[in-house]
């Protein structure tokens, strides 16, 4: 039996990475994929192979920093399904800057993209799964929220407001059975790993720095968090809301006096 059989679920940033893991995964457990993504190319790529395999997916060119463009989401989603049962606020970006460097612009791209995004979505996904009799949101925050890295400040602002707003959203719908869960990332290794180590001073030096982040030795994969994604999303979850769940390596748990 497929996991999300006949779902409806919407995955922001779903073009690549995380979200492009999540959307394969979730279209072979037999949900009707919404991808949503700034990114018209690689959306279409990502549609046009889940078609492809004979399963369902729509791509909408979306930028869920906008207001107007979520809602052009959400109506186009409700026209076509008339319901949605999962939404996975993926969507998001990163900056590594010095606190006192950041200016007001940085500052409200990187909250626009990765906390208000997670607010203009779910405030629309909610009343549609309030008229169905419940759903589940699965938001991606990050380990930055627990233990920033530094230079990572501003970025863990971001992703701090998602792991809170996870919290207080899943106890404003716990009793319409709405799910609110968070997955936290460590380091994943996606095609922006890839590039950083390949174009840094000295690739190996930074390769067995990544690795040696986590205790498990290597950086996860993008399906690794997928598979937490599908199963927070799933009824196999559904004694879990209001939960930030790290998929690490084990990184958090280390601490600094026990490094290996
Ligand atoms: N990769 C990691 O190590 C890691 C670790 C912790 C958390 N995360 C989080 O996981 C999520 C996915 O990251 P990823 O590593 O897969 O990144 P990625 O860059 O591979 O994918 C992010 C996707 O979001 C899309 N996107 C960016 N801005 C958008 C916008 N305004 N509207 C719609 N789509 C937009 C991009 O086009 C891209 O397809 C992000 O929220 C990120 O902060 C990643």
């Amino acid at each position: 039996m497929q996991l999300l059989y006949n779902k409806v679920a919407i995955i922001t940033g779903g073009a690549s990475g995380i979200g492009k893991a999540t959307c394969q995964l979730f279209a072979e457990q037999g949900a009707k994929v919404i991808i949503a993504d700034v990114n018209e190319e690689a959306g279409h790529v990502i549609e046009q192979q889940i078609v492809d395999d004979g399963r369902e997916a729509t791509f909408v060119k979306t930028d869920v920093s906008s207001s107007e463009q979520v809602e052009n989401l959400f109506s186009e989603v409700q026209k076509r399904y008339g319901k949605l049962d999962i939404l996975c606020n993926n969507a998001g970006i990163g900056m590594e800057k010095l606190f006192h460097n950041v200016d007001e612009e940085d500052w409200e791209r990187i909250h626009n993209v990765n906390l208000k995004s997670v607010y203009l979505c779910s405030r629309l996904a909610i009343p549609i799964m309030l008229e169905n009799g419940g759903g589940s949101i699965v938001n991606v925050s990050s380990v930055n929220a627990e233990s920033p890295r530094k230079f990572y400040s501003i970025y863990a602002s971001s992703k701090g407001g998602v792991s809170a707003l996870t919290k207080g959203m899943a106890i404003d719908y716990a009793e319409e059975n709405i799910r609110v869960n968070a997955v936290l990332p460590g380091c994943i290794y996606t095609e922006q790993t890839k590039k950083s180590i390949e174009n840094s001073p000295n690739p190996q030096q930074t390769k067995d720095l990544i690795y040696n982040m986590q205790p498990l030795k290597r950086p996860g994969k993008p399906e690794e968090v997928a598979k937490l994604i599908i199963f927070l999303a799933s009824d196999h979850a559904s004694f879990i809301t209001g939960s930030c769940i790290p998929v690490d390596g084990g990184m958090l748990a280390r601490s600094v006096i026990s490094q290996d």
